[in-house]
């Protein structure tokens, strides 16, 4: 019995075949297991079955040590070949995922365009603090602390008395300090207010602020840009309208309405009424011009704040505006890199 056991766990290369070794002595019906009844055991004298004994406690230790060795041959040979398919040929073309490239957020997209309509009418780009303090936000353009208007932007306040900027319009006064007057610039950015979110509300969203300052500029110039600026998002004649709006920071102050792309006007879950409330506009007021150390007699100028967020929504059909920060790969492997 030993030899054979030696014979067959020599022979057993695999952890199959030394699992099938180990059914075949030590398993329920094994050979080793069942020896003493296939030996007639019984019948043995007392001094018999105490040698048998022995004997066959030692077998089947023996057989259990030579099974584990085997089983630890098998383990050891097992691993070099599975490691040996595992080493990387790095020869080998990538496929499928391996190809798959990164894509630009919808917002960019729409901000990158807008730079570039822009920067093509003369205006530059800024970049601004996403963190403001309440002199900038607010008194800058004209929204004193007992204003009613600082109510209509819920404010998220940090512990140090700044606040997470409501709106981009915080730029005006710190571009128009710095560059001074005749001046034409966008200042595209994130923006925050402490709101409930549904389809078309989210506590975070871009805006692009326009500012252009200079002599004689009147509501015809501030229509022109507008117009040249939809005309050529929407690569087609899109229906607006203009309605009478309040902004303390503009005198007098619009509402630019787009007609709603998605439902034609009719009105919508998207919408409402048919109209997009899509940018806000206006002449700068004087106390605007005179906080940036500028002569409102001598200048004038229009300002409007894009709501890039929902300027994306239409241009690209998102009728939710939670997929932009919902981190959704699904949502962003739809558009490409920015090139
Ligand atoms: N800052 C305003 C807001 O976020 C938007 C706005 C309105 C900007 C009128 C302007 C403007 O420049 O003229 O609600």
């Amino acid at each position: 019995m030993k030899q054979q056991i030696l014979a067959d766990t020599a022979a057993a290369k695999t952890p199959e075949q030394v699992e099938q070794v180990r059914i075949k002595y030590l398993g329920r019906k094994g050979l080793v297991t069942n020896f003493a009844k296939n030996a007639d055991f019984g019948k043995f004298s007392p001094e018999e079955k105490k040698n048998f004994g022995q004997e066959l406690n030692a077998l089947k230790i023996f057989a259990a040590e030579k099974i584990q060795e085997a089983a630890e041959r098998a383990a050891a040979a097992d691993s070099v070949q599975t490691n040996k398919h595992r080493q990387a040929d790095l020869s080998v073309p990538a496929t499928g995922n391996y190809k798959r490239s990164g894509s630009a957020h919808p917002i960019a997209h729409i901000q990158a365009e807008l730079e570039t309509i822009f920067e093509g009418m003369g205006f530059c780009v800024l970049d601004s603090p996403e963190c403001e303090t309440e002199y900038g936000n607010f008194e800058s353009v004209n929204i004193p602390a007992d204003h009613p208007a600082r109510d209509m932007q819920d404010t998220f306040w940090l512990q140090n008395e700044m606040v997470l900027r409501t709106h981009t319009s915080a730029n005006q006064v710190r571009a128009l300090k710095r560059f001074g007057a005749p001046f034409r610039g966008i200042f595209p950015g994130r923006c925050f207010r402490y709101e409930s979110i549904d389809p078309s509300h989210e506590n975070t969203f871009f805006q692009c602020e326009g500012l252009m300052v200079d002599k004689g500029i009147s509501v015809a110039n501030l229509i022109g840009v507008m117009k040249t600026l939809l005309g050529e998002i929407f690569k087609r004649e899109v229906k607006v309208r203009l309605r009478p709006g309040f902004f303390p920071f503009v005198e007098p102050g619009f509402e630019l309405d787009l007609n709603c792309l998605f439902c034609g006007g009719k009105g919508c879950a998207t919408c409402g009424d048919g109209w997009m409330e899509l940018i806000p506009c206006g002449l700068v007021h004087p106390n605007v011009l005179h906080n940036a150390g500028i002569d409102p007699n001598e200048y004038s100028g229009f300002a409007f704040g894009v709501g890039l967020t929902r300027l994306a929504m239409m241009n690209f059909g998102i009728r939710d505006i939670r997929y932009f920060n919902s981190g959704d790969v699904r949502v962003l492997e739809q558009f490409r890199p920015l090139v």
